[in-house]
């Protein structure tokens, strides 16, 4: 919800840009620390917004960093994240990339194949380094969400099948510059029941024995991210219930004494605390459909292009009484028909001028913008503690 400061600030700007209530990213951050064991390490995965000044608070919280490139390797450096509370994941890591990570004596690599060991432990030996690793295990969980954001199942581009297992751990024997250290599982994203990761938790279970049965008893087990987020009602939940997920760990997980838990969460801290601000340019009323044509597109915020992802649009005009509401398709200008970010979306009579706000919009928003037809970059905006910092 936003106030009238807020919103008359708001008028004053140019359009579209994403708006940070640094505020709810500080409680976010706040019950997430309060409902973390203390012996749970939590990385923050900056795919989910890369934003320095959000890197900050993020960091201010004492979490580590979970980076997907170099680059994020480098910005997660930058924000002040020291090496040793910095993982790196993905299933193409470049060369240039891995010698980045090695340089910098990050704390895990955490690998998805045979060939990336390979090539890992000859780039270390290359340096002189021994790389620190966790095996990406697809454990075959299905995470009960968008088949784009599905990780954990077989059919998936992602880890190392636990058949390959065997061959791996004799493959591991002749790397002299590798260390394993760890297990890492990530099943997917914006998953909002808890029954998936109490299932990731049995296969947890049995591959860690499996190790253990091996003589490999591993230092730590990353379960990756995925806690999802209420899109229908940023409002009433503007946090998500961070307790209830670290308890099915508690519960579920059966850990070898002095294992170390670690996880990697992106959507539920950033996600509530973003919010698309376009302003209306133009309305067509048709027969079956109105549209309302906004100066945000996709290529602000592609989720519900890409995903058909949901995210809440709300009028920032003051409210008149006996308001005559329409049902409007709300629109970008991109060249594409999938430019739409809502269809038959209940609002107050929109004109021209007007200004919306696309809610949720604080993960995976501005870092997937583009500019394609050439757009201006996607610009920033923050509110500290009632303050309003101008980003741009
Ligand atoms: N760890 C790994 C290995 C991941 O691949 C991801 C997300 C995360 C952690 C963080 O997941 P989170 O807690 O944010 O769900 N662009 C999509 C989401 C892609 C997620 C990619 N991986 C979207 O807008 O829904």
């Amino acid at each position: 919800m936003f106030n009238d400061t807020q919103r008359n600030y708001f008028k004053t700007l140019k359009t579209p840009f994403y708006y940070y209530d640094m505020e709810v990213l500080n409680q976010t951050l706040q019950q997430l620390k309060a409902a973390a064991p203390a012996d749970y390490h939590i990385h923050y995965a900056l795919k989910a917004n890369a934003n320095p000044e959000i890197l900050q608070l993020i960091k201010h919280y004492g979490l580590g960093a979970d980076c997907v490139s170099g680059n994020e390797v480098k910005r997660a450096l930058e924000t002040g994240f020291k090496p040793e509370e910095i993982v790196f994941a993905g299933v193409g890591k470049s060369d240039d990339e891995i010698l980045l990570g090695l340089e910098n004596d990050i704390f895990c690599f955490n690998v998805e194949s045979s060939h990336e060991l390979l090539v890992l432990n000859q780039l270390a030996t290359q340096q002189g380094k021994t790389a620190s690793i966790a095996l990406r295990i697809n454990p075959n969980v299905d995470a009960y969400t968008h088949k784009y954001i599905t990780t954990g199942l077989e059919e998936n581009k992602f880890g190392i099948n636990p058949y390959e297992l065997d061959d791996i751990l004799s493959l591991l024997k002749t790397l002299k510059n590798i260390r394993l250290s760890g297990l890492h599982f990530h099943i997917g994203s914006q998953i909002t029941s808890l029954t998936p990761y109490k299932n990731l938790c049995s296969r947890v279970n049995e591959i860690n024995q499996f190790f253990i049965h091996k003589g490999l008893t591993v230092e730590h087990i990353n379960l990756g991210g995925g806690l999802g987020i209420n899109y229908k009602e940023p409002d009433t939940e503007a946090i998500v219930d961070f307790d209830a997920y670290f308890q099915v760990f508690k519960k579920f997980l059966a850990l070898h004494p002095g294992q170390a838990v670690h996880f990697e969460l992106g959507r539920s801290i950033v996600a509530q605390c973003g919010s698309l601000i376009a302003r209306v340019l133009y309305i067509k009323n048709g027969i079956t459909t109105n549209f309302a044509i906004l100066d945000a597109g996709m290529t602000e915020l592609i989720r519900p292009a890409l995903y058909q992802a949901y995210h809440c649009i709300q009028s920032l005009e003051p409210a008149v009484s006996e308001e005559r509401t329409r049902k409007y398709d709300v629109v970008g200008p991109i060249c594409e028909s999938s430019d739409c970010f809502g269809k038959a979306v209940v609002l107050p009579e929109l004109k021209r001028g007007n200004l919306l706000a696309i809610r949720s919009a604080g993960a995976y928003g501005e870092v997937m913008s583009s500019r394609y037809n050439l757009r201006d970059e996607t610009r920033s905006v923050y509110s500290q503690l009632g303050q309003i910092n101008v980003g741009f």
